[in-house]
């Protein structure tokens, strides 16, 4: 695990220019995003790339179940409004939701397109990463996940009001997520800097969901000094 420390501004140029690096080297690079706040200033700093990302392909880590296709609450529309628009990406995966049997077919998917050759996580305040919430299994692949009332709460603001975030998701699962060959993850805020801790020294255990990364072989955390005060 690589660790950068430094200011949210510097880290969004950071992880901005690593990404923009990573596709002028594999112009036709499999990758995923993740929708959350955290990653947004990233995105406004990537969209100015002069990098041609129109041969990548991009696969959703997870989404809402129950949100009409336009609304543009689901992770599928927020990324496709702040940066596949931007950057001219076409080619877009998402999981479907009506069962588990459905969405574990888009492990396949996903293995058929070659795997995810660079893949941006946030994370949540319960260690969760895509919808995988605590207690989720290592080897699950994509799947159902009931939405904790922890993250209720983390998106109620997206939603307002706690109880109009919807019960379920659809997510990557942790293997689907580890399988790829590149991970970042980036945290901002003191809010974070409990669960950073439990992310850099907690147990491999799936009570933090994000620790399996401490085994992923090229994993980088990116955080500001306020995320990383408790390591
Ligand atoms: C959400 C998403 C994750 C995201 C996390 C952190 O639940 N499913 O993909 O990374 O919460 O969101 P934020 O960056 O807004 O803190």
């Amino acid at each position: 695990m690589k660790i950068i420390v430094d200011s949210r501004e510097n880290i969004d140029k950071i992880v901005a220019d690593a990404v923009a690096e990573f596709v002028s080297e594999k112009p036709d690079a499999r990758l995923a995003f993740a929708a959350g706040n955290t990653t947004h200033g990233i995105y406004s700093e990537l969209s100015k790339t002069e990098v041609d990302f129109k041969n990548t392909e991009v696969f959703n880590i997870c989404d809402y179940i129950g949100l009409a296709a336009n609304d543009d609450k689901s992770c599928a529309n927020i990324l496709n409004s702040v940066l596949y628009s931007k950057l001219g990406i076409e080619k877009i995966h998402s999981p479907k939701s009506e069962n588990d049997e459905e969405a574990e077919k888009y492990d396949e998917e996903i293995a058929e397109a070659g795997g995810i050759d660079l893949m941006l996580l946030g994370i949540g305040l319960n260690g969760h990463i895509g919808f995988n919430e605590p207690a989720t299994l290592y080897d699950t692949r994509t799947h159902i996940a009931r939405i904790t009332d922890n993250t209720k709460r983390m998106k109620s603001e997206l939603f307002g009001g706690e109880e109009n975030v919807p019960e379920f998701g659809v997510t990557m699962g942790l293997k689907t997520i580890c399988n790829a060959k590149n991970v970042l993850l980036v945290a901002y805020g003191e809010e974070k800097a409990d669960i950073i801790h439990k992310l850099v020294y907690g147990k491999t255990s799936t009570y933090v969901p994000a620790a399996m990364l401490q085994m992923h072989m090229s994993f980088t955390l990116y955080l500001d000094e306020a995320a990383a005060s408790k390591i």
